[in-house]
């Protein structure tokens, strides 16, 4: 799964400063490394690097690349490691093709073994493309492109350029890509937040097509070569809109990729192997990522029937953890760069622990540091609050489970679901407005759903600022109960599950003392629809697999209760996407 972002342009201005600016605004879709080439007199230029655009920019000088032709790409890669050699563009072995590339080329692998002997410079399956245009190549870079796709298996956006001619020529199929119409320029990209503030006319590609842009004419034709003449659409977004592709916050985007995310996350590679099994397991991280460990422990003990201790990286650090090398550490996080996350891993290191990072930005310092590394498919997770990463995080530790356990459990039908909580947002909406102005909120489950109360509570909290806490339903009589009356509201997590008449009766102990519960129910479920104040409903499935369903009308109902009180829902205040301090 690639979430990179493309950009191309030819026509009368110098291509370097326009692209650079394209990148950046393409750079929410991934960041790992960056490069750009253009076309003059002497042929491709290529200047490519690692790291983020505004890190690596400034020594690559994209703005003094020669010629008014090029392309550029911001990389988030799912093959090879980001480095100079992986960052797109890719060259042909002559030199006069260069490709930009996003999606993933499944045989790849197969295409390189029939192009046998041929000089390959990156560990990537995008430049397999380059070599192919190149082999295919009779003076027509629109032919080589018709005939290449059609080896090629999987998804792409591609957008080439030959040193023969000043043409960009593009194919589609999976991912998304656009062109932008300007008047004696054509633009290209991943998305129209490439080109917006340069022209609003935008055709679309579709599946399969391929265009052939000129300063002054862009021709599209289907895989046969047939021209077809596309519909031209009118963008009425504006750069940061089309970045959030029309959603009003990354949260609310990143929210409603999960099944996307899911999906892709179940089928992504898992290379960890343990020669031995451990005799405890070590789950350690922070924030969202410890209470995706927290529902990873449930799975584990459960299935596996290994002990799991679960601990908040800032706590692991300064106890004494009784850790060695018949354990494995699991270090759960997004960005890869969490100080308390990277101490505690190199604490455990110190002790002999086996390690293993579950982690979404690839190259981060915990991706580097531990023994084994299994990547979540989250793609780049810009909203501060967590929440596609959080299921991310649970799809990898629900399969580093079945891989120790052997046991499997049906994650394969968890997008259709998940899916069907997103089409209740409006109705989340509606009920976040009988609550957005309430000052203290009560989280409770149990089981696998107590891990989802302590997420729920701090998803409301950290964006909208009501205080909230995440309780185990148990524990509400031991102390918490004296805080529910009718201005205290609480959710309940309880879906039909072996806890479950547990749960109706501590919702019973809310309700007797005036509270309002919000119920988090599976669907149809007349009895907690008649005792709760509001109920949030989501689709049946196995007990162990509800936390990716239930904390999902948790996540937009915070999200709908923040926006509903005008917060920066995306940057909320005094937070930080990644805590790279203590
Ligand atoms: C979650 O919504 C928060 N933004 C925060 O708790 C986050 O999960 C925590 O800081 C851990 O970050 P990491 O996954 O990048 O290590």
């Amino acid at each position: 799964m690639k979430m990179c972002g493309i950009a191309g342009y030819t026509g009368k201005r110098k291509a370097g400063e326009l692209l650079l600016k394209s990148i950046r605004n393409l750079e929410y879709r991934g960041y790992d490394s960056v490069g750009m080439c253009t076309l003059s007199g002497q042929g491709i230029e290529v200047r490519k690097g690692k790291g983020k655009v505004s890190e690596a920019a400034p020594e690559l000088e994209f703005s003094s690349l020669p010629g008014t032709t090029g392309i550029a790409h911001t990389r988030w890669g799912t093959h090879g490691v980001p480095s100079e050699k992986n960052a797109h563009p890719h060259l042909s072995p002559s030199g006069k093709i260069a490709i930009a590339h996003n999606g993933i080329i499944e045989n790849y692998l197969q295409l390189k073994e029939e192009l046998r002997g041929a000089d390959f410079r990156s560990d990537t399956d995008s430049e397999v493309i380059a070599h192919l245009l190149e082999k295919n190549y009779s003076g027509s870079l629109r032919d080589a492109m018709l005939k290449t796709m059609k080896m090629l298996n999987g998804t792409y956006a591609v957008c080439a350029i030959c040193a023969d001619s000043g043409k960009i020529v593009v194919a589609r199929n999976g991912s998304p890509l656009a062109i932008g119409l300007g008047v004696g320029e054509n633009f290209i990209g991943s998305d129209v937040s490439a080109f917006v503030e340069h022209t609003k006319k935008v055709v679309y590609l579709e599946d399969f097509e391929i265009a052939v842009l000129g300063e002054d004419s862009v021709e599209v034709f289907d895989r046969e070569g047939r021209q077809v003449s596309p519909e031209v659409k009118k963008i009425d977004w504006s750069v940061e809109c089309a970045q959030k592709q029309g959603y009003k916050h990354f949260m609310l985007k990143e929210i409603h990729e999960q099944p996307r995310v899911v999906r892709e996350s179940v089928s992504a590679p898992f290379d960890f192997e343990m020669e031995t099994r451990p005799e405890r397991i070590f789950v350690v991280a922070c924030g969202t990522a410890a209470y995706a460990g927290l529902t990873g422990k449930y799975i584990l003990e459960k299935q596996a029937g290994i002990p799991v201790e679960v601990a908040p990286a800032s706590e692991f650090r300064y106890s004494n953890p009784v850790i060695g090398e018949k354990d494995l550490f699991v270090a759960i996080s997004q960005s890869g760069e969490t100080a308390d996350t990277l101490a505690a891993l190199r604490l455990a290191k110190q002790k002999g622990a086996k390690t293993l990072g579950i982690i979404n930005v690839r190259e981060s310092t915990i991706a580097r540091e531990v023994d084994s590394v299994v990547y979540t498919a989250a793609g780049p997770e810009i909203g501060v609050a967590s929440t596609k990463a959080f299921l991310s995080q649970l799809v990898a530790l629900y399969r580093l489970s079945s891989k120790l356990s052997g046991k499997e459990l049906p994650l394969s039908s968890l997008p259709g679901k998940i899916e069907q909580v997103l089409l209740r947002s409006k109705s989340i909406r509606e009920t976040a407005k009988k609550y957005f102005r309430v000052y203290n909120f009560l989280y409770m489950g149990r089981n696998f759903n107590f891990p989802v109360a302590m997420e729920g509570a701090l998803k409301l909290k950290e964006i909208s600022y009501i205080h909230a806490e995440g309780y185990a339903s148990g524990e509400m009589k031991h102390g918490p109960l004296a805080l529910v009356c009718d201005e205290v509201p609480t959710v309940a997590i309880s879906p039909r599950d072996s806890v479950y008449p547990k749960m109706v009766s501590n919702i019973q102990e809310i309700l007797a003392r005036n509270g309002k519960v919000l119920a988090v129910a599976t669907e149809g479920d007349r009895e907690i629809s008649g005792q709760a104040t509001d109920v949030f409903e989501v689709p049946e499935t196995e007990e162990e697999l509800y936390p990716f369903l239930t904390v999902v009308p948790l996540q937009l109902f915070a999200y709908h209760v923040a926006d509903l009180r005008d917060c920066d829902v995306d940057k909320p205040r005094n937070l930080a996407k990644s805590v790279t301090v203590e």
